[in-house]
């Protein structure tokens, strides 16, 4: 053959299949996300290396098949899962391995599989998975060919008993995969431990716990060497320790190091260290590993809630369910992002991964990001809350998954509460002997694993009479709702830490205003047919903060109180985003919640104003509703302000002033509507503050454009994320404006997903085209690997065209 033809021959090989060529001592970490086969539907045979899968379709992960399929109230997932799709889907993914590894060992890492995976190298099972929520890893090796010989990986998802979920789960290998080669000596999966049992302003003793395995056949005597540096790359500490691992075995080695002068990690510092271990057998390195991680000191008090390196703090949350919206389950690292830089900028510091383990991703942005975490493991233990929940596998699968929740994130600064569930159905069983040695397994699992962060669970049924309270398990009481209750709790539950795990619940969709602002809405479950009011038919709830759900309180009621009571150390608002699933208090066509301060496509709703009103310091007012009502009509004006008092003007003329009444509330004025210009001036100790204008829009005349970044990475991941409005003859946006969107894009770049926040929209998130909803959509944008520009047009009858250029930067 001809070196070209060899060449040739090379390439197409290349395309036939990944090669992975790592030759090396040490560990190496390969991503394994790109290039799968996948194949919706189930076949037999697929985990067989000879089955032909060259028709079926290539893609990369994280991949989510739900989020393709078709909104339908017929998909067994039922409206509460967001009525899309389950069913089962198979990957399966050729690679080599070259022959210099066949002394190492081959390990692959999943972070996530919903649900039930099957994984099978070679034809050989490797495992099963039930919770789609828990990080996993197999080792590959006896099952290896080296060489040229293909090897053959197989998975098998099983989504197809529904509904499984409250919410919107996903279906697939939703997460990232990585193949990871190490020495028969190394550090084990998620093998270090890193606590700072003692944190001052001078310095901080820094505890590491290494667990090392050894697969050999003989003991092996190792050193480990720990060095820690801090943000700037400068070590700061090293430490050195010798033992020695029996054959197929472990061995754990603890170390002190003292970091003098520690940048502590804070909310407004998050300051991250990074120690490397070095494992050297015989002399020669085996492996190295590294951990980020934190220092910081933190306790809960009874009277006083949260304290964070000696200050208090109030823990001000979000509830989180993982879905991406219009990008569904499938992890997309500036997608989550984006979500959690939303919520910082309403102020929150916290985030409760309801009600699973989140994506290792996460907790990485909210180590970098500073933001408080409350990592849950479960919606339900026994008892089942939907007919083919995780209840099925608990008794069989809690003590590991549990286990591997807290191994894999005890070493993130931003985690400080473990939960061991949310509101699960055991609360209610009053007299059950078998409920209270539950809890207490389950918080001993935690416990042992990690001493230094208090474990709750999130309970509606708010009784000292409550199994799980009683059963003594929790270091910190977590508190669903009832902020009726609230003032009440150092009485009935004498000496006890508290926090508020969920509370709101409010419903608003975006841009929706009805009038009167004063006309309060207490709304009931679609299955509550005795119950009255029923929201409107048309499946839009006004954003005032006049509608909640019979559980939950307005935005206001409960900030007020959790703002009032020091032993409250936190909250986390149900929730944060909309996201799919649970369209309480509407069924089909509803799919998607209402709760969320934010609609699903990232927009704030008004109450997010709110929020920042109270939790933000920089000079803020904003005016609602919109300015483009008919001639006449009543409308109520409302402002959220962190000012004093707020002036109104109606095209140049003081409607009056108003004044705060404490911290917490809005201000209003009824105002009799004529076009023009809506202008609101707030002060703060008598000096100017802050101001805002709301316009009448004229006719919509062209579209607009408006992306996050204009310039992101070729990388094939990175995404910008553009909003879509249309403005009139004088570019005022129109708030009212509801046309249908077609984009045409030009360069290396596909359309990831597209949405407008309207809850009842059935559209599908991967389309050309979205509708716009009161005067806003937004286009999610995905870079390819080509470096350059990319265009963006938006066309729509009637209007004149938009371009956007984008960069894609190497
Ligand atoms: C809570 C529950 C959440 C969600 C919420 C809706 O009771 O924990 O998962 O269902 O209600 O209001």
């Amino acid at each position: 053959m001809t070196t070209r033809r060899v060449a040739r021959a090379l390439a197409v090989l290349g395309l036939l299949f990944a090669v992975y060529t790592p030759a090396r001592a040490q560990r190496a970490i390969l991503d394994f996300d790109r290039d799968w086969r996948f194949h919706l539907g189930d076949v037999s045979g697929a985990e067989q290396p000879a089955f032909a899968d060259s028709d079926w379709r290539r893609l990369d992960v994280p991949h989510d098949w739900s989020i393709e399929g078709a909104f339908s109230d017929t998909n067994r997932a039922g409206v509460a899962g967001g009525a899309l799709p389950g069913g089962v889907g198979w990957y399966r993914k050729t690679f080599t391995i070259a022959a210099v590894d066949s002394g190492q060992l081959l390990f692959i890492e999943f972070d996530g599989v919903y649900r039930n995976s099957e994984v099978w190298i070679n034809g050989h099972s490797l495992g099963k998975r039930p919770y789609g929520y828990s990080s996993f890893e197999y080792e590959l090796t006896p099952y290896l060919h080296y060489g040229s010989a293909p090897n053959v990986m197989a998975v098998r998802v099983d989504n197809s008993r529904q509904p499984n979920s409250r919410w919107y789960s996903g279906s697939g290998i939703y997460r990232h995969v990585r193949l990871v080669t190490k020495n028969r000596v190394h550090v084990d999966h998620w093998g270090t431990y890193i606590t700072t049992p003692e944190v001052n302003a001078r310095s901080a003793r820094v505890r590491v716990v290494t667990t090392v395995r050894n697969e050999s056949p003989d003991d092996r005597p190792i050193t480990v060497r720990t060095i820690v540096s801090d943000a700037a790359g400068k070590v700061v500490a090293t430490a050195s320790a010798a033992g020695s691992v029996p054959p197929d075995s472990v061995t754990a080695i603890t170390q002190e190091l003292v970091v003098r002068r520690p940048n502590l990690w804070s909310i407004e510092r998050p300051t991250l260290y990074r120690a490397v271990t070095r494992v050297e057998c015989g002399g020669a390195a085996c492996d190295e590993y590294t951990t980020p991680f934190g220092i910081r000191s933190f306790a809960f008090r009874a009277d006083s809630g949260f304290f964070l390196n000696g200050r208090r703090l109030k823990i001000r949350g979000v509830c989180l369910h993982h879905d991406l919206g219009a990008l569904g389950a499938a992890v997309q690292d500036r997608a989550i992002e984006r979500q959690l830089q939303i919520m910082k900028d309403m102020g929150v510091n916290a985030i409760r991964t309801s009600h699973n383990p989140p994506a290792p991703e996460l907790l990485d942005l909210t180590d970098r990001m500073g933001l408080i975490v409350m990592d849950e493991a479960f919606d339900m233990w026994r008892k089942q809350k939907t007919d083919y929940d995780y209840h099925l596998d608990f008794d069989a699968w809690h003590a590991r998954d549990l286990s591997d929740m807290v191994r894999r994130d005890r070493n993130h600064p931003s985690v400080f509460i473990w939960s061991i569930g949310n509101e699960v159905m055991e609360q209610w069983t009053n007299g059950d002997s078998t409920v209270g040695p539950l809890a207490r397994e389950l918080a001993g699992l935690v416990r042992h694993l990690d001493p230094t962060r208090p474990i709750t669970s999130a309970n509606n049924n708010g009784s000292p009479q409550s199994e799980i309270f009683h059963a003594g398990a929790l270091d910190l009481l977590g508190h669903n709702y009832h902020h009726e209750a609230w003032p009440n709790f150092p009485t009935q539950f004498p000496g006890a830490k508290f926090i508020i795990t969920e509370a709101m619940s409010a419903l608003n969709s975006r841009g929706v205003y009805e009038q009167p602002s004063d006309s309060l809405a207490v709304y009931y479950t679609p299955y509550d047919t005795t119950k009255r009011p029923r929201p409107n038919p048309n499946g839009r709830i006004s954003s005032y903060d006049n509608r909640r759900a019979f559980w939950g309180s307005l935005h206001e009621e409960s900030l007020r109180l959790f703002e009032q009571y020091p032993f409250l150390s936190g909250m986390f608002i149900w929730q944060g985003i909309d996201y799919l699933g649970e369209p309480t208090p509407y069924e089909w066509p509803a799919r998607s919640s209402y709760f969320g301060v934010v609609d699903l496509a990232g927009f704030p709703k008004d109450p997010f104003y709110l929020y920042q009103s109270v939790w933000t310091a920089s000079p803020m007012l904003h005016l609602l509703p919109h300015w483009n009502w008919a001639a006449g009509d009543s409308i109520d004006v409302w402002a959220y302000t962190n000012g004093d008092e707020v002036e109104l003007f109606l095209n140049g003329a003081s409607l009056g002033r108003q004044r705060k009444q404490g911290d917490v509330s809005h201000l209003m004025w009824r105002v009799a509507y004529a076009a023009g210009t809506l202008r609101a001036v707030a002060r703060k100790n008598g000096r100017d503050w802050s101001a805002a204008e709301v316009k009448t829009a004229g006719a919509p005349v062209r579209m607009a454009l408006a992306p996050d970044r204009v310039s992101i990475q070729a990388d094939g991941t990175d995404l910008s994320f553009v909003t879509v409005t249309v403005q009139d003859s004088a570019g005022v946006a129109v708030p009212t404006a509801e046309p249908l969107v077609h984009f045409q894009l030009g360069g290396d770049a596909r359309i990831a997903g597209v949405d407008n926040g309207d809850q009842i929209n059935h559209e599908q998130f991967q389309a050309d085209h979205v509708r716009l909803f009161n005067g806003k959509a937004l286009v999610i944008i995905q870079a390819g690997r080509t470096p350059g520009p990319v265009t963006l047009t938006a066309t729509a009858e009637g209007l004149e065209p938009a371009t956007v250029r984008l960069e894609l930067r190497r």
